[in-house]
């Protein structure tokens, strides 16, 4: 197999140099890459993938801040391609550059035998990443998407967008959906969807092997052909003693049955809204246009990178779109870091329907909101484009955060 190294903002000098330390040991192609515009990291891993390469050589450079966003960035979305930073090494290099995912520091000034033992080892590392990565993809593929809401504060319109979205999904008669209500205390969905459930998350019985297919789909209601609901417990303290290892188990089981499983959360990061991350393929984060909410949704955002939780895509949703609040759009999506994928107008549809049992992509098809919710539902829709890249860490989420937290 070819390999392929691109020098990142490195000189026609340098390139020349390295052409010729590298003369008859590397079997690959050698490209030079140049920024054409400002520092922009995700432009950059966008332009630089278009050369299909294994190894990102980014430097020399004595700039180490770019250098660092740039491998931040290919951790980030291609972690499968090594990054090694040219720069002098030092202890503080060393520590920032494996801190924003680079592969290696490279000295300008290293001898031939160092530069060769480097891109070597780099190239089988990149390989065998590449392989496990297609191996999770394929194992991935076999089960189905799993989309998480979440948002920071409570109210924000978690459940009015997870009920619209499975309802929306599930119409489309190609998919079978489950809804699960991870709002353990106070989850309505089966209030906004007027199910009559007999039993709900709480009544799982876990026998030893792990959480059986069977024993699960007993506790499903369903709501027409394609939808099934797994409901919060009718009474608050009935859920508390589900476990975040439960919660993943469930969802995978249910991935694993349904195409799509949407999920509900409670407000905040719960431990089981964690677990939920982690299994996800897709994360739709949600704020309104209050600074408290936004603000929240930006730390939500920050603990989600901290934690490198990569592998779910990740959505942003923007409900109450419309109200004038002094906070406009624009601002929302700059301190979230995001652009907006749906927009949701505020709409009395929304409550009212919620009221009656339907949601409003049914009550009131025709309307500017449901319009809305038809548009997240389409994100999903079986030749969307909304899956996520499928790799990266994908355990340990709370453990880290418990992690981190006793660091502190
Ligand atoms: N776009 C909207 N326009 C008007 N009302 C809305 C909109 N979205 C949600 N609502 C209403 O706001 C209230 C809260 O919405 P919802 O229950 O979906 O929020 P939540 O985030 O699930 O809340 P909780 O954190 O309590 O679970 C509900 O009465 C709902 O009908
Ligand atoms: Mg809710």
């Amino acid at each position: 197999m070819s390999s392929t190294l691109v020098l990142a903002n490195s000189s026609v000098a340098f390139e020349q140099q390295l052409r010729r330390t590298l003369k008859g040991d590397f079997e690959g192609t050698l490209h030079r890459w140049e920024s054409s515009g400002p520092d922009d990291p995700h432009r950059a891993v966008k332009e630089l993938m278009e050369f299909e390469p294994d190894i990102v050589a980014i430097g020399p450079t004595r700039n180490l801040n770019p250098a660092l966003e740039l491998c931040w960035a290919f951790q980030n979305f291609h972690p499968e391609v090594e990054t090694v930073i040219i720069t002098e090494p030092n202890a503080q290099v060393w520590r920032k550059a494996l801190r924003s995912g680079a592969s290696d520091v490279l000295n300008p000034k290293a001898d031939r035998d160092e530069v060769i033992e480097l891109f070597e080892r780099l190239l089988e590392t990149s390989s065998r990443r590449r392989l496990n990565l297609m191996q999770g993809l394929s194992e991935a593929s076999t089960s189905g998407r799993v989309i998480t809401v979440v948002a920071p504060k409570g109210g924000t319109g978690k459940t009015a967008l997870a009920t619209n979205l499975a309802v929306g999904l599930a119409a489309d008669g190609t998919q079978r959906v489950a809804l699960v209500d991870l709002d353990l205390q106070f989850g309505d969905v089966a209030d906004a969807l007027q199910l009559r459930p007999e039993s709900s998350i709480a009544d799982l019985s876990q026998p030893a092997g792990g959480v059986s297919s069977t024993s699960l789909k007993a506790l499903l209601v369903n709501r027409g052909a394609n939808l099934f609901a797994l409901t919060a417990p009718a009474n608050p303290g009935d859920g508390e003693d589900i476990t975040a290892g439960e919660v993943e188990e469930i969802l995978l089981v249910l991935a694993a049955e349904f195409d799509v499983v949407v999920v509900d959360t409670p407000a905040g990061i719960t431990e089981a809204t964690l677990s939920a991350i982690e299994t996800s393929t897709d994360l739709m984060l949600v704020c309104d246009l209050s600074v408290s909410s936004v603000r929240g949704l930006r730390k939500v955002i920050d603990t989600l990178d901290r934690l490198e939780v990569i592998r779910p895509k990740r959505h942003f949703i923007l409900n109450r779109a419309d109200s004038r609040v002094g906070v406009t759009v624009d601002d929302a999506s700059a301190v979230v870091g995001m652009p907006v994928s749906v927009a949701i107008p505020s709409a009395r549809d929304v409550p009212l329907s919620m009221n009656q049992g339907l949601p409003v992509i049914e009550a009131a098809p025709r309307t500017q909101v449901a319009r809305r919710y038809q548009e997240a539902a389409a994100l999903f829709a079986v030749h969307g484009s909304a899956a996520g890249n499928g790799s990266g860490p994908k355990r340990g989420l709370l453990a880290r955060l418990r992690g981190e937290n006793e660091a502190e």
